[in-house]
This record gives C-alpha cells, sequence and structure tokens, in this order.
C-alpha cells in the first residue's frame, strides 16, 4: 500500500508521515529530504539553478539514499550523512530554487517511483498523490493555518537554541508557499481522491491516528 501524504510547507507532514509509519511497519519517504540534498551539493559547487547543463550533470553524478531504523532516517548523499546540512537555513532558503527545474524532478521522482515499487510506504511531499504515486491506495492533504504552522516552526528552532519571531516566520512560510504553488512543473495543489486533512486543532496524535486509522480500514 502506497499512503501519499501532501501539503504546504509545515503542516507536519514529516513527524507525522513518520510516525504513521512506525505504526505500520512501513517505509518512510521523505521527499522534501532528497531535494534539500541536491540543493545542499548545488550550493556546496557553485552550481546555479538556472544553469541546466550542470545542474542535470550534478543530479546525474549523485546517489543518494536512506538509512537507519525509525524514527531515525538519515539522508545519506554520496556517502555522507548529510541528515543535520540538509536543514540549514541556507538550504531552507534555497530548496523552492533547486526543486522547481525539470531535470532535478524527472530524475528525483524516478527514484522516489523505485522505492514506492516495494510497497508499503509513507511518502510525503508537495506532488506524492498528483504526479508521483496518482494511484496511491490513500492520498491526505494536510493543511493547517499560516499561523499555527509558524508557531510549530518556532518551537522546533527553540530545540535548536535558535529564536525566530512569529512574523519572521509566517513572511518565510508564505515565500515558500507561494514559490511551491505557483512553479510551472509539479506545483503544490490538493490532488484528486484525497483526504483534506486541517490539523490547525489537531493533536499530533489525533492527526496521526487518523491516518492510521484510514489505512487499516482500507486493509480490511
Ligand atoms: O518538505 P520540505 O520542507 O523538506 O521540502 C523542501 C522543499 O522541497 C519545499 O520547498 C518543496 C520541495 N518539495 C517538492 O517540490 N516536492 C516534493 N515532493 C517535496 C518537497
Amino acid at each position: 500500500m502506497i499512503i501519499a501524504i501532501d501539503g504546504p510547507a509545515g503542516s507536519g507532514k514529516s513527524s507525522t508521515a513518520k510516525s504513521v509509519a512506525m505504526q505500520l511497519g512501513f517505509v518512510h519517504l521523505d521527499t522534501g529530504a532528497m531535494y534539500r540534498a541536491i540543493t545542499l551539493k548545488s550550493l556546496e559547487n557553485s552550481v546555479d539553478y538556472r544553469d541546466t547543463d550542470s545542474l542535470k550533470q550534478l543530479v546525474d553524478s549523485t546517489e543518494m539514499w536512506f538509512e537507519g531504523v525509525l524514527p531515525e532516517n538519515r539522508t545519506i548523499l554520496d556517502g555522507r550523512d548529510v541528515s543535520k546540512e540538509i536543514r540549514s537555513d541556507e538550504v531552507t532558503k534555497n530548496v523552492s530554487d533547486y526543486c522547481a527545474p525539470l531535470v532535478v524532478r524527472e530524475a528525483l521522482v524516478e527514484q522516489q517511483r523505485k522505492i514506492g515499487e516495494r510497497g508499503d510506504v509513507v511518502c510525503e511531499g508537495r506532488d506524492m498523490g498528483s504526479v508521483v504515486f496518482p494511484n496511491a491506495e490513500l492520498k491526505i492533504y494536510m493543511v493547517a493555518s499560516v499561523e499555527a504552522r509558524a508557531i510549530r516552526r518556532q518551537k522546533d528552532f527553540e530545540k535548536l537554541g535558535v529564536t525566530k519571531s512569529v512574523e519572521e516566520l509566517i513572511a518565510d512560510i508564505n515565500e515558500r508557499d507561494h514559490k511551491d504553488s505557483s512553479r510551472e512543473n509539479s506545483p503544490l495543489y490538493r490532488p484528486d481522491g484525497s483526504v483534506l486533512l486541517d490539523t490547525t486543532d489537531l493533536t499530533f496524535e489525533e492527526q496521526v491516528q487518523f491516518i492510521v486509522d484510514s489505512a487499516r480500514e482500507l486493509m480490511k
């Protein structure tokens, strides 16, 4: 079974998908981490996102995979553990530009489908139910108010010892939402056949339980 979870930045997809995968014994596929890893490598190699030839070369010469037993899910880029670096401010600021070019999307979507072929996957991103796995058995579109998402991000940053104002985070989220939804290739939108899950007033446990129950119902 494939569970496809899409939604805007900060809607809680990653932590939810991971927890759902653990409860069901499924693989967790964090496709945002893949786009972040390509962004990191491009920045390290000074490859501009508009330089299609160099970007294609970089993507074609990249090996990426995930390691670890959940809740640990380490992102390995060309043999190097980049799990921390891909969450840096620098990568977060640039990822919307690097995830948009067709050369990047085609290569990563192919890898994602290969992982999906093995079955029993909870995948999360922006185009899981629309482009990558349009036939997924369960599609969830997760949303939450911008304020709720900014407050969650603020707590995540606090854990890393970083102080950010809610206003600044709202501006960041709005900018990323706009870029993700308005880009030409695979923009973010609610896919056909998806269940809308608004997590603004739900606890983390409630949102996980909703998806686990929906999946179990389908497996009966
Ligand atoms: O979920 P995230 O914040 O880690 O995603 C990082 C970026 O990657 C985000 O700006 C949107 C993009 N992304 C995408 O375009 N398609 C996906 N399937 C997953 C993420």
